[in-house]
């Protein structure tokens, strides 16, 4: 049928925001609501697809008919998203990965004492799930197909050194996804709120085969759409 252009496909969709442990009560997390992640879950049901949907901390609920899969930090993220992915025939990276986690995680509450010195929390960097999904996927890991669509979402900012289009292109090189779908945030007025936890959305989507990037704007909903719409495209299944 003409409208379920992603019927019998398989799609794995990460979406919120990880929470770094501190201690067993204290974590560092982001303003990631998950609607967008959610949003697109939805259009890929209502595509015809059965849709995984990997959360971390949503203000939402997740999708109806989705097989949903909850985690709380990047490296449960990561271990979710190595389990699922194999036998994915896309995979949509919406999640807000934190880059950083506390290099060690307390056992037990830090306590404050008068008599303490400021403390301090080191910071190491997270491994790049989206990057290591392309790398399995090239490499045939696990057994995933080597025609596995993989989408990246960025969230970007234009600068002296460029522009929000170019650091977004050169993102997608550098994460070798097939698409990323670009949030061009305001460099000006408090340009996060405008991406995180809002209902209306305003995106490119870039591919990798250097076809034209495709303004998405609208409601989540209908940026999801139009997110869905190209997948089939990148698929050959839209004319289904
Ligand atoms: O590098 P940046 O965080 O802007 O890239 C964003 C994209 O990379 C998103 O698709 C996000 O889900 C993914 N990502 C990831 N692992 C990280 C950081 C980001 O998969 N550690």
């Amino acid at each position: 049928p003409a409208s379920r252009p992603l019927a019998g496909r398989r799609v794995v969709v990460s979406a919120g925001g990880t929470r770094e442990p501190i201690d067993p009560v204290r974590f560092l997390g982001n303003r990631s609501s998950g609607k967008q992640g959610a949003a697109i879950a939805r259009a890929a049901i209502a595509a015809g697809a059965d849709v995984t949907f990997v959360a971390a901390h949503i203000d939402v609920a997740p999708p109806d008919g989705a097989d949903v899969v909850r985690v709380d930090s990047a490296l449960e993220l990561r271990d979710a998203m190595l389990a699922h992915v194999p036998a994915a025939d896309v995979v949509v990276m919406a999640a807000a990965v934190a880059d950083f986690r506390p290099s060690e995680l307390q056992p037990s509450k830090i306590k404050k004492r008068d008599d303490m010195a400021d403390p301090v929390i080191t910071l190491v960097r997270n491994p790049d799930i989206l990057v290591e999904l392309v790398q399995r996927r090239n490499a045939g890991t696990d057994g995933t197909p080597s025609d596995q669509l993989i989408v990246g979402f960025a969230a970007e900012t234009g600068d002296g050194g460029g522009t929000a289009l170019e650091y977004g292109l050169a993102k997608l090189a550098r994460k070798g996804c097939e698409l990323l779908v670009l949030n061009e945030v305001g460099a000006d007025e408090s340009g996060a709120e405008r991406v995180f936890g809002q209902d209306h959305n305003s995106a490119l989507i870039l591919a990798r085969d250097g076809s034209e990037p495709e303004r998405a704007a609208g409601s989540k909903d209908e940026v999801a759409g139009a997110v869905v719409r190209r997948i089939a495209r990148a698929l050959g299944t839209d004319h289904r």
